[in-house]
This record gives C-alpha cells, structure tokens and sequence, in this order.
C-alpha cells in the first residue's frame, strides 16, 4: 500500500512515498535555505512562492524515485497545519487537485503528527505509552502518546521554540540562518561550563518550558563583551560564501565565543532533557522519541545517550528530523488503518493544535 505525502509548512517543499506505513521509498526535500539565508530567518511571502514553483517538480521526482505512478497510490496525505499559512496551501490546494483528479483517497495531516511519527518510520514502532519531545524551529512540545495515537499535551513553551532559540543567538552573533546546524558544529571547540546562565524559575506547569530568558541573556552577555569587530568579521564571511564550513567559521570566531556557544548549546539541552525526564517519571512512558529539527544536535543525540532515562529513547534519523514528507505519509498510514480520510473541506490551519 503506497502512500504519497506533501510536506509544505514552512520553508520546506518536500514530498515522498512510503510503503505500507513503514519503508520510505523516496524522500524528496527541495530547501527554500538560499531564498531565506540572506534575511536571516523566514519570509512568508518568498516562501510560498518557492513553494508554488517547486511543488510539481518535487512531487514528480519523489513518484519517479520510487517508481510509482498515481494509479498505484491508496492515498494522498498532506500537512494541514500549523505553519504559515500561505506555505500550507500550497501542498493542501496541490493534494486536493490531484486527490480529486484522479479519485485518491486524501489525508490531511498535523505537522506535529508527523515529526512524531517520523520514529515510526525507523524503528517499526516504539513501546506505548511513550513520551514526546518535539523541538523544532516552531514547536517545543512534550506529548504523552498512547496506543490508537492518542495524545496527551504535557508541556509547552510559553515563548520562543528552542530551534528559534539557536537560529536567534546565531543570528545576533552573525552566523547568519539557519543557526542550529552552525552552533552544533561550533560547540565542541568550546568549553560548555565556561558561562553560567541563570534561568528564570518557572511558575505553573514545571514541563513548560522557557527560552526568551536565555536569549536576552546571551544577548546582555553580547553588550558586555566588545564584539563588534568579530560579529562584523563574521557578517563579511558570509557575504562570500553562503555556507562557510567550520574551519572558516573557527577562523573568525574567538575562543571565549566558542565558550559562549558551548554554554548556551548545553544550558538548552540540559532544559530539554530535564524536562523530559521529568514527564518520563510522571507517565511512566516506556519509551522516549525525540523529533523536530533541533533533533539533529548531536550534542542532544548524546546527552540523551548518556542520561541514563528510565526507558529507552529514539530519535528519527536526522533526515527524517528535519522537515519532510515521509514522516506525513507515515502519520497518514495509521489514520488510514483507522478509517479516516478528510474530505473536501479540508483547509490549512495556521494554528492546528495535536490535542
Ligand atoms: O523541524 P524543522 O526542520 O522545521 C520546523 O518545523 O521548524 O526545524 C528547523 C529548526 C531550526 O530552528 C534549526 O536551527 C534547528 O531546527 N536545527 C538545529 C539543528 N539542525 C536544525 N538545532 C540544533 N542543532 C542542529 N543540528
Ligand atoms: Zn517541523
């Protein structure tokens, strides 16, 4: 049983096909990084454009890949939300055309769903109940996951999503967008006990989680230290090369900066994996998936290995991480096993809560 996905809620146009909820054919991303680099984060308007351009494209090469053809296909899924909302209606517009077109059964998808069954897709499934961590670019959310996928919302951020945490820091310290990947490079040349952060306590729910606290701190650590020169140092590298790799990136950034990477990488995962630890005692998950762009730390990958948690803990390959359409077509699987199709109403929604 084939599955095509279409994956468009941020600033990536990917699409894929899985077979039988589990191997993933062909995975196809086309990156919108060159249109957004140069802003230093993303622009809605310039994304569903690119979107618009790479979506037949991207959709053929993944059919292509795969060797499959529409008549082969049980269903078309795609992510109804939450994203920007003119990114989302591409990919629902585009699978709903085609779905009635050519007499598909459609799928619509939460891009949360998805990030969580990523995992599924590598692991054949994990022991429920399970807990959650999903961290990305826009969420920074701990469900409690229960068998029929149901779920259970535990913990949130109250403001900036950990990957706009990386991408915000790396930013203010000129290395331009996305920041996540630069300063998981950069980290490990710097010492992660060096800057002591002091996190505001939290009040209410103590699974929420809170990241502004660290930025204005990184930034207060930015005002105190004259870095100017090697802040513009870093501006002009990359205005020569779009991606600079870490030995150019090495050459223009001192070591107490190194330091501050290092501090700041850590201080983030030590809340992600507290956290965490935490809902794992409170549910008594028997297993851990942690999903979303920020997944691909290996720092995280790491730290996660070795905090010894109670149950054992996944994290999807970092190509399934990232955005991609496997992981929506995965998601579809089990709702398709479960009956659900969505019918024409089908709309994107901006904001579209799991549960
Ligand atoms: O899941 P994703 O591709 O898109 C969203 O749904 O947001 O995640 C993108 C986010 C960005 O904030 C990026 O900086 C972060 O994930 N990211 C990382 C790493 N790779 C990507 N953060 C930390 N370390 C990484 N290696
Ligand atoms: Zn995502």
């Amino acid at each position: 049983m084939r599955i095509l996905g279409i994956e468009s809620s941020c600033d990536e146009t990917a699409a894929a096909v899985i077979e039988d909820g589990r191997q993933v054919l062909s995975s196809v991303v086309a990156s919108q990084l060159d249109t957004h680099g140069k802003y230093g984060g993303v622009v809605p308007e310039l994304a569903s454009r690119e979107h618009l351009r790479a979506i037949v494209p991207v959709v053929r090469e993944a059919l292509a890949q795969s060797g499959t053809t529409l008549a082969d296909l049980a269903a078309i899924a795609v992510t109804m939300g939450p994203g920007l909302v003119g990114s989302l209606l591409v990919g629902v517009t585009y699978a709903k055309a085609l779905s009635f077109a050519r007499d598909i059964p459609l799928v619509g998808v939460n891009h949360i769903e998805g990030h969580i069954h990523a995992v599924m897709l590598e692991t054949g499934g994990v022991e429920l109940p399970a807990v959650a961590l999903v961290v990305s670019g826009g969420h920074t959310h701990l469900f409690e996951v229960g068998s029929g996928h149901s779920y259970r919302l535990l913990g949130k951020t109250r403001d900036d999503a950990a990957g706009e945490a990386f991408d915000k820091v790396a930013k203010l310290l000129g290395f331009g967008y996305p920041g996540g990947p630069v300063i998981d490079r950069l980290a490990p040349y710097g010492d992660p006990r060096a800057v002591r952060f002091t996190l505001a306590k939290m009040k209410g729910n103590s699974l929420d989680f809170s990241f502004s606290g660290l930025k204005t701190a990184v930034l207060r650590w930015v005002e105190a230290h004259d870095m100017s020169d090697e802040i513009a140092g870093r501006q002009a590298l990359l205005r020569q090369a779009a991606r600079p790799d870490t030995e150019q990136w090495l050459a223009v950034t001192p070591q107490r900066t190194l330091d501050l990477l290092a501090s700041f990488q850590r201080t983030v995962i030590d809340e992600l994996l507290r956290r965490t630890a935490v809902a794992i005692e409170a549910t008594g998950a028997r297993s851990a998936i942690i999903s979303g762009g920020v997944a691909c730390n290996s720092g995280l990958r790491t730290a996660a290995q070795s905090a010894q948690l109670s149950c054992p803990v996944y994290f999807p390959s970092p190509g399934l991480s990232t955005d991609n359409a496997a992981m929506i077509a995965a998601a579809a699987f089990s709702k398709l096993e479960r009956g659900e199709t969505s019918g024409w109403d089908l709309a994107a929604k901006a904001s579209l809560p799991l549960c």
